[in-house]
C-alpha cells in the first residue's frame, strides 16, 4: 500500500484511466475537473471541482486538453488554467507532472513560471516538475495506460528519479528517463507527427495509384512482408482525434518562433486535411458515371467518430465531409452506433462555428442546406439512399453486403476506410470505389 496521495487534474480520455489505475495501485487519489458533468458522472473515484486537495498531495498530474485555435495556433489556455489553479494550492515538496501533449519548451517556459508565480515557491528548490507524455490509444485492449512504456523528463535529477519511481510503481512497462523536459516533450510530438506523415504518404499513394489502377492496400500489404524498415499505414478519408491532426501544429509553430519552417510536416497536414475533398471528388465522379449529380443526391454516411469502436468526435473528418457534401446540395443521413444524436448534432454545429462557415447554411446551388439528419439504425440510414459513404470502419459496417445495400436502392458505395469486402462489391452491380483501390 502506497502512502503518497495523488491528484489528477483533468478527467478525460487520459486523466480518468490514469486516476483509476493509480487508485488500483494503492495510492489515495483525488480527481479534479472543471466540468461539472464529469464530476457528476463519477462514482468510483473521489472527485472535486475545487483544487483544495492539491495542498496535501505528494504528486499532482495534469492531463488537460491541448487543442489548437481555428488558425491552428496552439491553445495552451487549459494548461495555464490548470497550472494557475494548482499553483494557488501548491505545497513544498510536491511533484507536479504534466502529461498533456505540449511543444518543446512549454513546461519550462509556461508551466513552471505559472506555478512559481501562483505559489510563491521556487521550482527545483521547493517543488519539482516533470513531463511524462501520455501515449494512450483509446479502444486498444493490449496497449493501455497500464502497459505502455513511458518517457519522463524533469527539471532536476531528484525530480526525475521520483517521477520514474512513481511511474514504475503503477505501470507494467519500462519507464525511460530523458535528459530534459524539452526532450520528453519532443518525443510525443515526434511520435504523432511520424504517424501524420506516414498517413499522408499513403493517402498520396492512394490518389496516385487510383489513376494507375493499382490497389494501394495490396501494395502496402505486400511491402509489409518486409520484416524490417517498413511500417504499414493505410489511407482514409481523413485523420481525426485530439492528437494526430493537432500535435504537428504545436511543433510547426514552435519551430517557426525559432525561424524554422517544417515543410515536411506542413505538407503532411495539407495532404491529410485535403482527404475529405478528395472523397467529395470521388463521390461526384461516381455519381456522374451513373448519370446522377451530387446536387440532390441522398447520401447515407456511415460512421462519424474518427476511428472504429470509439465514440470520440474530436476533429473527426466526417464533419468536414458532411459540410462539403451539403454545400454541393447533397442530403446527408448519418449513422454511428457509438454516438448519441445530441452529441453528433452539437459537434455538427460546433464544427460549423469553428470553421467560420457562412452560418446561413445556403449551398452552392443557392438552396437552403437541409441540415444533418441522424438515423437511429443502419436500416434507417440506408432507406432511400443513392450513395453510401463509409467514413468510419466500425465493426457494424464491415459485414455490409452489396445485396443488402441494393435492397435499399443504393447504387454507389464509397468505402472511405477500405474496410468492405472489395471483391464482393466489384462482382455486384453496385458501383464501388475505395481509397486507392
Ligand atoms: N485522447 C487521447 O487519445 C490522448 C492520447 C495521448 C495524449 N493525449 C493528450 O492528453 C491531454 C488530455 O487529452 P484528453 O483526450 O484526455 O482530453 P479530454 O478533453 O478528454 O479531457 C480533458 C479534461 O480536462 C478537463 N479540464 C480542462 N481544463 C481544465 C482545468 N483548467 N482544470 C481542470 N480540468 C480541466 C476537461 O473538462 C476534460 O474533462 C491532451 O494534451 C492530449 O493531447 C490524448
Amino acid at each position: 500500500m502506497q502512502s503518497q496521495s495523488v491528484v489528477v487534474v483533468g478527467l478525460g480520455y487520459v486523466g480518468l484511466p490514469l486516476a483509476q489505475l493509480v487508485q488500483r495501485k494503492g495510492y489515495s487519489v483525488t480527481g479534479i475537473d472543471t466540468d461539472p458533468a464529469k464530476i457528476a458522472a463519477m462514482d468510483d473515484l473521489p472527485v472535486a471541482s475545487s483544487f483544495e486537495s492539491v495542498k496535501s498531495a505528494g504528486i499532482v498530474i495534469i492531463c488537460v486538453p491541448t487543442p489548437v485555435y481555428a488558425d491552428k495556433l496552439p491553445n495552451l489556455e487549459p494548461v495555464t488554467g490548470a497550472a494557475t489553479s494548482v499553483g494557488k494550492h501548491l505545497a513544498k515538496g510536491t511533484l507536479v507532472v504534466l502529461e498533456s501533449t505540449v511543444n518543446p519548451g512549454v513546461t519550462e517556459a509556461v508551466v513552471i513560471p505559472v506555478l512559481e508565480e501562483q505559489s510563491g515557491l521556487t521550482a527545483g528548490q521547493d517543488f519539482t516538475v516533470a513531463h511524462c507524455p501520455e501515449r494512450i490509444n483509446p479502444g486498444d485492449a493490449k496497449w493501455h495506460v497500464g502497459t505502455i512504456p513511458r518517457v519522463v523528463g524533469a527539471s532536476t535529477e531528484a525530480g526525475l528519479a521520483r517521477a520514474v519511481e512513481f511511474y514504475q510503481s503503477i505501470i507494467e512497462a519500462d519507464i525511460y528517463p530523458m535528459a530534459s523536459l524539452k526532450e520528453a516533450e519532443a518525443v510525443k510530438i515526434v511520435e504523432n507527427s511520424f504517424r501524420d506523415i506516414n498517413i499522408a504518404f499513403v493517402n498520396e499513394l492512394a490518389i496516385s495509384f487510383a489513376k494507375m489502377d493499382i490497389d494501394v492496400v495490396n501494395v502496402i500489404n505486400g511491402a509489409a512482408t518486409k520484416p524490417f524498415a517498413f511500417m504499414a499505414h493505410y489511407p482514409g478519408i481523413g485523420v481525426g482525434g485530439h492528437c494526430i491532426p493537432v500535435d504537428p501544429y504545436y511543433l510547426i509553430n514552435r519551430a517557426k518562433q525559432n525561424g524554422f519552417d517544417h515543410d515536411f510536416l506542413q505538407l503532411a497536414r495539407r495532404i491529410n486535411s485535403h482527404m475529405p475533398e478528395y472523397a467529395v471528388a470521388l463521390t461526384t465522379d461516381g455519381l456522374n458515371e451513373l448519370g446522377l449529380a451530387l446536387n440532390g443526391a441522398h447520401i447515407a454516411l456511415l460512421g462519424l467518430s474518427y476511428k472504429p469502436g470509439v465514440g470520440d468526435l474530436r476533429e473527426a473528418p466526417a464533419f468536414t465531409l458532411i459540410d462539403l457534401l451539403e454545400k454541393k446540395g447533397a442530403r446527408i443521413t448519418a449513422y454511428d452506433p457509438y454516438i448519441a444524436k445530441d452529441a453528433a448534432l452539437s459537434e455538427y454545429h460546433e464544427h460549423a462555428r469553428h470553421h467560420k462557415h457562412d452560418g446561413t447554411l445556403v449551398g452552392e446551388n443557392g438552396k437552403a442546406r437541409t441540415g444533418l439528419h441522424l438515423a437511429g439504425s443502419l436500416t434507417d440510414a440506408l432507406q432511400g439512399a443513392d450513395v453510401v459513404i463509409v467514413a468510419t470502419g466500425h465493426s457494424e459496417f464491415l459485414k455490409l453486403t452489396p445485396a443488402q445495400l441494393q435492397a435499399h436502392g443504393v447504387r454507389f458505395v464509397l468505402d472511405g476506410r477500405n474496410c468492405l469486402d472489395k471483391a464482393k462489391f466489384i462482382e455486384s452491380k453496385l458501383l464501388y470505389r475505395g481509397l486507392g483501390r
